[in-house]
């Protein structure tokens, strides 16, 4: 059974075919209105979520299939002990594709091992997200029409931050990408990321803790909220909740062709006078989104034999 844990489980040209897939449920919605008619789709949300959950909850009603939800942990069994993969099992008996996001590193692969249907990892602590990768990947598509060429500036909680994990593994797959790296010492990219993924592919990068100097050399701007829930200590998150903030006038020096993206929610990393400006991207993000959410579905339905297209 075909399951979505990590971006990764992905390959480019599948990435290519769910891009084109997406623009096409963009350009034709009404031909893909009923394709999902008969199937259920469960979401298990261990943490709270407004973007991932109510997106494959809407992609789902947009395909015309039908929706059960546990939308807390504590409205759960797991609350009585129950376990991620007896959950798992159970939710199989009800639902044709599983969604969960949980705040334990690798509890959507012990879903995926354990139900008998496909498992999508809606994130799993501060590991991978890959469907927000696939929608800030459809995003930089349509925004730049390449998905090669470009720097990449990463800010804020890239140690934390499970977006901006997903992101690189699937941006290093592309040719002549460089990621500039801009964080405190304190929330700097994992090592991991940094030796299995940026020096065993030999991408290119560079680490700054100065979002200005950085600004004027980017072609995307990814902006990401320190990750409250993931720290051990209030005093430390405090001491860094504000590291960068993107103002107006920090974009001045930008390149008029930047795209300014977020995978959301955000706290105060942007401040809402950029939302005017037309390089914000984020929103734009949160509805492609649903389109790639679209896509997947689609995808791994079909090729669990639920349903031809
Ligand atoms: N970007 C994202 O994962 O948002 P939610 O936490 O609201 O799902």
């Amino acid at each position: 059974m075909r399951s979505i844990i990590d971006i990764l489980d992905l390959s480019v040209s599948e990435i290519d075919e769910l891009i084109s897939t997406a623009k096409d449920i963009i350009k034709d919605h009404k031909k893909y209105e009923a394709v999902c008619s008969g199937k259920k789709l469960a979401t298990l949300f261990f943490e709270p979520s407004t973007r991932t959950r109510m997106s494959f909850e809407a992609a789902m009603y947009e395909l015309g299939g039908n929706v059960i939800s546990m939308a807390s942990a504590a409205s759960s069994s797991s609350a009585k002990g129950e376990s991620v993969a007896d959950t798992a099992k159970v939710v199989s008996c009800y639902a044709d594709i599983i969604v969960m996001r949980h705040p334990k590193e690798g509890a959507a692969y012990v879903a995926a091992e354990n139900a008998d249907v496909p498992v999508i990892n809606a994130g799993d602590g501060g590991h991978c997200h890959p469907t927000q990768t696939l929608a800030d990947l459809l995003t930089i598509e349509l925004e730049k029409n390449r998905l090669s060429d470009m720097t990449i500036g990463l800010c804020g909680d890239l140690k934390f931050g499970r977006t901006v994990h997903s992101l690189i593994n699937a941006m290093s797959r592309y040719e002549n990408v460089r990621f500039c790296l801009i964080s405190p010492d304190e929330l700097k990219l994992p090592d991991y990321v940094v030796k299995d993924v940026l020096e065993k592919k030999n991408i290119e990068f560079w680490s700054t803790s100065d979002l200005e100097d950085a600004i004027p050399k980017l072609d995307i701007l990814y902006m990401t909220r320190v990750q409250k829930e993931r720290f051990f200590n209030e005093e430390d998150y405090l001491r860094l909740k504000d590291s960068y903030i993107l103002t107006p006038d920090k974009l001045a020096s930008a390149k008029p062709d930047l795209s300014v993206m977020h995978p959301l929610p955000r706290v105060n990393e942007i401040s809402t006078a950029v939302d005017k400006d037309p390089r914000a991207c984020y929103f734009k993000q949160v509805l492609n989104g649903k389109y790639m959410r679209m896509a997947l579905i689609l995808k791994l339905l079909k090729e669990a034999g639920q349903i031809c297209m």
